[in-house]
Parts: structure tokens; sequence; C-alpha cells
């Protein structure tokens, strides 16, 4: 395993010229706009559509571009400095049309090269100043373009602000008919807006083979199931850490990892293994552990596989489990959350249910009238869909009708017999608004 060392132990070579060490990295490119001008662009003007009572919590999802509403948010100062956690799934540059699971029109992935990295940019510039001092930002994207957004997340958020590249399983593997490795993949970029972000570090429980793996011994007389663990770390020390203890120095280049008076106390506690050959090892317990940390690597949140887990049947639906561990590490209760980019609302609907608050952007109608359904109804098996289209069904299921009807019928239940209701936000639109979501109203109406 590679092991890095301290600066200060390793001159290394000097850089050719005095400013190389310390410049930084830029992405240039033509028409790429001043950062000035992006932050002096026009608010958009927006219409209310629809507010419930219930919205204490000032959760809003708005149906428009997103560039004039960020730019509007930025004038708002109950937004602007106070998001804590931004996670944007943006169109990943792959030159096609996206529909619905039922075939309806639900967005355009038709920008490409440098009008796309323009795109991106002047969203990641408007949500830098939304973003709060202990804010995050997660960018999930594909291969096409996640090496140029790096590059520019560096320019805007700071390189040393760059905290992880993630690397996501989004599928099983695949049968693929090209030559070459089959993709299943996808990756995430994680800023912060400074070093003192929240961090709720994450765990997976621990599998029986893999906890007996990593704590292979049990203790006599406690039963309890440890691991033995060093109890020196690299580097030389002149104080109590690079004294002997119980007769012993540390090993050469080695201090102690504790003072000696701790690893009396340890010891002292039955929580020093010693071996035959009289060589200590601290003891880790399996049962104080949190479970296994998530590392960069991520196979366990993939897209709907298969025909039982729920979806909304919106195309490219990022999964729940994906949101809630994003949301779970990187804001606390009441956190306000944003995503300028919701689709479905996959993000909205982890916010609400973990009591954050929310706001959503989208500028494709679908989009909203799935999140809105998705607030009222909840997600339904993704065998459902499949069913809906084989029996030819007359009463089709509810993502194959008509979206202007939609919502309507999503109330066909009374609110209060359902668990998974979102009803505490409000709804805007950009202006001109024409009438695009007045199905959906009516029925948000009829229960206000
Ligand atoms: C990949 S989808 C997001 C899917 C979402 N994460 C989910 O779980 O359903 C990208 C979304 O970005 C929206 N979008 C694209 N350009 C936009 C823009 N300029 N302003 C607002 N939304 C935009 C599209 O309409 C689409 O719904």
């Amino acid at each position: 395993m590679a092991t890095g060392e301290t600066k200060s132990k390793w001159l290394g070579e000097l850089p050719d010229t005095a400013s190389e060490a310390g410049s930084k990295i830029y992405l240039a490119y033509e028409n790429k706009v001043d950062e000035k001008m992006i932050l002096s662009r026009a608010p958009a003007d927006i219409v209310s559509l629809w507010k419930s009572n219930l919205n204490t919590r000032d959760n809003r999802l708005y149906y428009g571009d997103n560039a004039g509403i960020l730019a509007m948010l930025m004038y708002d100062l109950t937004v602007k400095g106070k998001v804590d956690l931004i996670y944007i799934d943006p169109p990943f540059a792959t030159n096609s049309v996206f529909k619905s699971r039922s075939r309806r029109d639900a967005y355009e992935d038709l920008q490409t090269g440098t009008r796309y990295i323009e795109f991106m940019r002047t969203r990641l510039v408007m949500l830098r100043e939304l973003l709060s001092e202990q804010g995050s930002i997660y960018v999930h994207l594909d291969k096409n373009m996640i090496f140029h957004m790096k590059i520019i997340m560096d320019e805007v958020f700071g390189s040393a602000n760059f905290r992880a590249f993630i690397t996501r399983r989004k599928s099983n593997p695949k049968n693929y008919t090209r030559n070459t490795y089959g993709n299943i993949s996808d990756y995430i970029l994680f800023y912060t807006k400074s070093d003192t972000y929240i961090w709720n570090r994450a765990y997976r429980a621990w599998t029986d083979d893999r906890a007996k793996q990593e704590y292979p011994y049990v203790e006599e007389g406690t039963g309890r199931r440890f691991k033995k663990v060093p109890i020196h770390a690299p580097g030389e020390r002149n104080g109590d850490t690079g004294k002997p203890w119980r007769g012993m120095n540390p090993p050469t280049g080695k201090h102690w990892q504790y003072r000696r008076s701790v690893l009396d106390e340890l010891d002292a506690r039955g929580e020093i293994y010693w071996s035959s050959n009289g060589n200590p090892r601290r003891k880790v317990y399996f049962d104080e552990s949190k479970g296994v940390a998530v590392q960069d690597i991520w196979l366990d949140v993939k897209d709907a596989h298969n025909q039982n887990i729920k979806i909304t049947g919106y195309p490219t639906e990022k999964p729940v489990s994906l949101l809630q561990r994003i949301i779970a590490a990187s804001s606390d209760t009441n956190s306000l959350v944003l995503d300028c980019f919701c689709g479905s609302g996959t993000t909205l609907d982890v916010a609400s249910k973990n009591e954050r608050r929310w706001i959503g952007i989208d500028k494709s109608a679908e989009a909203i009238v799935t999140a809105l359904r998705r607030f009222q109804k909840g997600l339904e098996p993704m065998g459902d869909y499949v069913k809906g289209r084989k029996n030819n069904q007359k009463t089709l299921p509810f993502e194959f009708q008509d979206p202007q009807k939609l919502l309507p019928l999503a109330f066909d239940k009374p609110i209060s017999d359902r668990t998974d209701v979102i009803e505490e936000f409000s709804l805007f639109a950009t202006s001109p608004y024409h009438g695009e979501l007045d199905g959906a109203i009516l029925g948000l109406r009829s229960k206000t």
C-alpha cells in the first residue's frame, strides 16, 4: 500500500519557474463569460401558482429555467448564503432527448462541448453564492463531461475545497455488443464552500462474513470479537510518545500512537494484546464499530433494476437511497437543500422526509407534474409500467394518463390516509407562464 510522507520530510524538485508551483489551472475556451457578468444576470420574474397553508418551512418548487431563478434567489436574503446542501443531476451532454416511461417528452440534452460547459459554469457560479459557509455541493455526471467539470469546479469553488470524486455503480453488468468494457458507472464531484462543513460520516452495516474476516479473534471470557492493530504510528518523536514503554522502544522510524499513561490504562482494561514474543497490539472490538465507513466507490445505490423497486417513471430518475446517503452526510435537520435540476423530485422527497427544508427547480412541465404526483401519491413499483403496456389495459396505469388530468386523480384518497404525502410547499413559475401546470394545480387547489 502506498503511504504519503509529510511535505517537510521531502524537498523534491524545484518547479521550473517560481510561479508554477502556486498558479491556478483554468479551462480555456471561446466565449467564456466573465464571472462578474454571470453574477449581474437579470433575475427572472416569478409568478406564484399555488401555496399550501401548511408550508411553514418555506419549501419551494419552481417551474422555469434555473438561470433566471438562481439569479432571483441571489437577491433573496433567506436563501443567499443559507443553502447547506446542493445536489444536482443535470443533463450529461448526451445529445439526446428523453421521454418518460409513458413516452411523454421529459427533457432535451442537446447542449454539448463548450456550450454545455458554459451552461454549467453559469449555474455553478450562482450556486456558489447561495451556499452557506458550512455548505456542500454534489454534482452528478457521467464520463462525457466529468473531467471538464472537475476543472471548472476547481475554478469556481477552489481546488482546496474539493473533497471527493465518487464513482457510483449505476446498473448491473451488461452484455455489451461493442468491443469495450461495459459502462456501469457514473460519477459525483463533492466540493464544499469552506473547510468547516457539515459532515456526518456515513456507515454501512457489516455483513457477517466481512465482520468475521475483519475481526477474526474472539476474546476469552467475554466472547467479544476483535481485531489487533499496531500501537505505533510513522515518524519519530522526542516527547512522551517517543520514550520507552514497558521497557520497549517504539520501532525504528515510529512513535507510540498514545501517551504512555494512556497505554497503561488500555493495558489495565485488558485492551492490549501481548503476542507470545512480547509484542503489544491494541484490541479493537467489533461491537464498538459503527459499521463500514462509506468510501468513494458506491456499489449499493444503483438505479432501479428490478420490477419491485418503486419509481416515478421519469427518465434518468435517481434512486432514493443515493439521495438519502448524500442528505444524511452533508446536511442537518432543518438545513436548506437545493436541487436546480430536480426532475421527478427525488432530492426534495428525501429532504422532506428527513426534516430538511428545500428548493427545487426544473424547466420541464413533465418533471414538475411528476414531482407533484410523487408528493401526493408516492412511488409505484417499476413492474406496474410494464404490466400496463403488456396487458393493454383500458384504464391505463397512472403514468400513462394525460398529464393535465394526473393531479386530480392523485387526490382520490383523503390526504390524512397517506403517510408519505408531501404537502408543505409552494409552487412558482417564471413569467410568462402559459398554463402548462394548470391541470395539476387544479388538483392541488381542490384540497386546500
Ligand atoms: C437528469 S434529470 C434530473 C433527474 C432527477 N435527479 C431525478 O431524480 O428525477 C435533469 C433535469 O434537468 C432539467 N433541466 C435541464 N436544463 C434545465 C434548466 N436550464 N433549468 C431547469 N431545469 C433544467 C431537465 O428538465 C431534467 O428534468
